[in-house]
């Protein structure tokens, strides 16, 4: 299994400005580096604020964007996004939530879209489905993705809009014991912690939130590898 890991897209419509016009350009040479860096990857995951203020407009732009490449996408959303318009251009209804089967991973993507928050919230509907999908991968290890961090960063401005009901999401995942990583995006910045003995990672993101301007100055592209002894995050510029 090969992953394609970006976060934080933030597209403004690019039809909007030159400024949304460059970043638009950005997002897509990111996308095509991606796809040269890794062109049998199986699926490129990107963990929510695809748009900055939830346009159609970027939406549209993305799909093209995402249906031109040779593998899959699985796009989450984020708290800047707008689940209406991104259905509108993306298809399908109700929460964004998705499972995939790649190797001997189970990948699972969450929708932790809180409208009118910045912080994240999985609803009982999002958290029974996620019990379900992780008692029907009872022998499979999974991998999450998300948007909100489930856990502290130690950042003041960030650690109070995270995921808000994280006691019910940790019973969850402690009850089935099968997660054996998780990807989040939303905070911006490269880093890592063990929260709950589950790997956390987040990478930097493509780009900056309300402004409509790329922003990554550290590694943001994320590539994943399955070995037989687990997973393996390489970061790529
Ligand atoms: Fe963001």
């Amino acid at each position: 299994m090969r992953l394609i890991l970006m976060t934080d897209l933030h597209l403004r419509d690019p039809e909007g400005s030159a400024e949304s016009s460059a970043h638009a350009i950005f997002v897509g040479a990111c996308l095509d580096r991606a796809a040269a860096i890794c062109p049998d990857a199986d699926c490129c995951i990107l963990t929510g604020d695809l748009a900055d203020a939830g346009e159609t407009g970027a939406y549209r732009w993305l799909k093209r964007r995402l249906d031109a490449l040779a593998f899959k996408s699985i796009p989450l959303l984020g708290n800047h996004d707008d689940r209406d318009a991104f259905r509108s251009v993306f298809g399908g209804d109700g929460f964004c939530q998705s499972v995939r089967q790649f190797g001997a991973m189970r990948l699972v993507s969450l929708d932790t879209l809180n409208p009118g928050s910045d912080a994240g919230n999985l609803c009982a509907t999002r958290l029974e489905w996620l019990d379900q999908q992780l008692r029907d991968a009872a022998h499979t290890d999974v991998c999450l993705f998300m948007h909100h961090p489930p856990c502290d960063i130690g950042d003041p401005i960030l650690d109070p809009i995270k995921l808000q009901n994280t006691d019910d999401f940790a019973a969850l995942l402690q009850r089935h014991g099968n997660v054996k990583q998780i990807f989040f995006g939303h905070v911006h910045r490269t880093l890592f912690r063990v929260w709950n003995g589950i790997p956390c990672i987040s990478l930097d993101s493509i780009g900056a939130a309300s402004t409509g301007r790329s922003q990554s100055h550290t590694p943001a592209l994320g590539l994943v590898y399955q070995t037989d002894e687990g997973l393996a995050l390489t970061l790529r510029i």
